[in-house]
């Protein structure tokens, strides 16, 4: 059942419930506040005929003469014994003796439909001293009264079909007005799932004030967020595969260069074989690193531990130390930094940050640890070569160099702080750059603890 069906017939089911109910109760209502004067007249009857002494006495009830001075027409009057049995029976209207006689303790009234017409009742107990004898019983038919309920109750039942019609008429059209925009939005998806391009609502959609107007919005920012990755990963794609071209052009120009010239020359054959190991090593490393960049997509990727950072850090600082033979200097308000992570992918992100001080610096480089109440600050200061404020907002997109890095032959791929983002990223916490040219870098690592 579509979303506009369901609506209608909601709302329309709703507006039955609803009709019947006041009807319901507007003709129970106007019945009883109507019948109101011609029940009070035919008690006082009653209570007139009951002021005559025979009627007390059971054995006047034969008598013909005892209830003829009170019928009059349309009404009928009758004795009820206490066996159910009808013991005297006077009527104008036959059609009132059609009423099955039954025997009450109380005063009593029924309203009952023959022959299309009204008849009142009512049940009048008869007492010989305090003893129940009989029931006085008087019918009239209330053609008049009849006719005026007959008229509302056409009126009533034709004012909720009228009613109903008409909701399912505008609710036809007014959900056709509200579900406009849902059917626009549904073309869109089509249009765009048909064409494989992403498409946004126009103006119009996302100009109403209404909810709908904010999901306009929402969809709409979601295809730029999903317009950007795809351009992001197309760019990727295309990075990577530039990447990955250069050492592969080299190696098989050597590797043609060793096939034409290499067996008799052994200095074209030593050239060779040490670009060719170079670039495969260049290519291990690239490989390494976009492994790594897809592995930071998967949700198991960090192994959380309980640590000390300072050991981390103290490690990684050695680590480059030896490695690269330059002065990595730790600074610290404390001894120990106890966080939890994955040691493995923390230490990596040191060595990401220090690989990149010592390839852009060549002064020593600090490594400022300022813990606090609920997380921790580390910041790789070096006096480098620094790099551009306009430049910073891409630092940490994969690939991206700046032209004095690509200058230099320090063979980065750009994936470094890629890496070390996703890596912060996925512990909870903030990596900035600041930087000036010439001066250097400082590079900010927030961490929970
Ligand atoms: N400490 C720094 N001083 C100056 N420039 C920096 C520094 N760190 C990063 N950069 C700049 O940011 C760019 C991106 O850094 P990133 O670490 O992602 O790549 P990379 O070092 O070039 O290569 P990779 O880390 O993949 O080997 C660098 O190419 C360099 O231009
Ligand atoms: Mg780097």
């Amino acid at each position: 059942m579509s979303l506009r069906v369901r609506l209608i017939v909601l709302s329309t089911a709703w507006l039955i419930f609803i009709l019947v109910l006041f009807n319901t109760f507007l003709y129970w209502f106007i019945v009883n506040i109507t019948a109101k004067s011609e029940k009070e007249l035919l008690f006082g009857k009653a209570q007139s005929i009951l002021e005559s002494r025979r009627i007390h006495d059971p054995g006047y009830w034969s008598a013909p003469d005892l209830l003829d001075e009170f019928l009059v027409s349309d009404e009928m009057i009758r004795i009820i014994g206490m066996d159910g049995l009808i013991k005297q029976e006077l009527q104008s209207n036959e059609m009132l003796v059609v009423h099955q006689p039954h025997v009450t303790t109380r005063e009593t009234y029924t309203i009952k439909r023959i022959e299309k017409t009204r008849c009142l009742y009512v049940q009048v107990p008869i007492f010989a001293g305090n003893e129940q004898i009989g029931v006085l019983e008087i019918g009239r038919v209330l053609t008049k009264w009849s006719l005026y309920i007959d008229v509302l109750t056409s009126a009533l039942i034709l004012m909720t079909i009228g009613a109903v019609v008409l909701s399912v008429i505008g609710s036809f059209f007014y959900t056709r007005f509200l579900l406009h925009p849902l059917r626009q939005l549904n073309k869109t998806m089509q249009l765009i799932q048909q064409s494989a391009t992403f498409r946004k609502l126009d103006k119009e959609f996302t100009a109403r004030t209404d909810e709908l107007g904010k999901l306009g919005i929402t969809f709409n920012e979601m295809i730029s967020r999903l317009e950007e990755l795809v351009q992001k990963q197309k760019r990727f794609v295309a990075d990577a595969s530039h990447e990955l071209r250069t050492p592969l052009t080299i190696i098989e120009s050597y590797a043609d260069m060793l096939k034409r010239w290499g067996s008799g020359d052994p200095e074209i054959r030593k050239e060779a074989v040490e670009a060719i190991l170079e670039e495969s090593n260049r290519l291990k490393n690239l490989v390494g690193s976009l492994m790594q960049l897809a592995e930071s997509e998967q949700e198991d990727w960090l192994q959380f531990a309980e640590l000390d950072l300072m050991t981390v850090i103290r490690s990684a600082a050695s680590a480059m130390e030896v490695a690269f033979d330059r002065e990595v200097w730790v600074e610290s308000e404390a001894d120990s930094v106890p966080v939890t992570g994955d040691p493995m992918k923390l230490k990596q992100l040191l060595l990401i940050l220090l690989d990149n001080a010592i390839k852009y610096s060549s002064k020593p480089i600090r490594i400022r640890i300022v813990p606090g109440d609920d997380s921790v600050l580390v910041q790789v200061v070096d006096q480098g070569i620094g790099l551009e404020e306009q430049m910073l907002p891409f630092i940490f997109d994969r690939f991206f160099r700046t032209d004095r890095a690509r200058t230099r032959q320090t063979g980065g791929f750009g994936l470094g702080l890629a890496i070390a983002k996703s890596i912060v990223d996925r512990h909870g916490g903030t990596i900035r750059m600041a930087s000036r040219p010439g001066r250097g870098t400082v590079v900010s690592v927030t961490l929970p603890c």
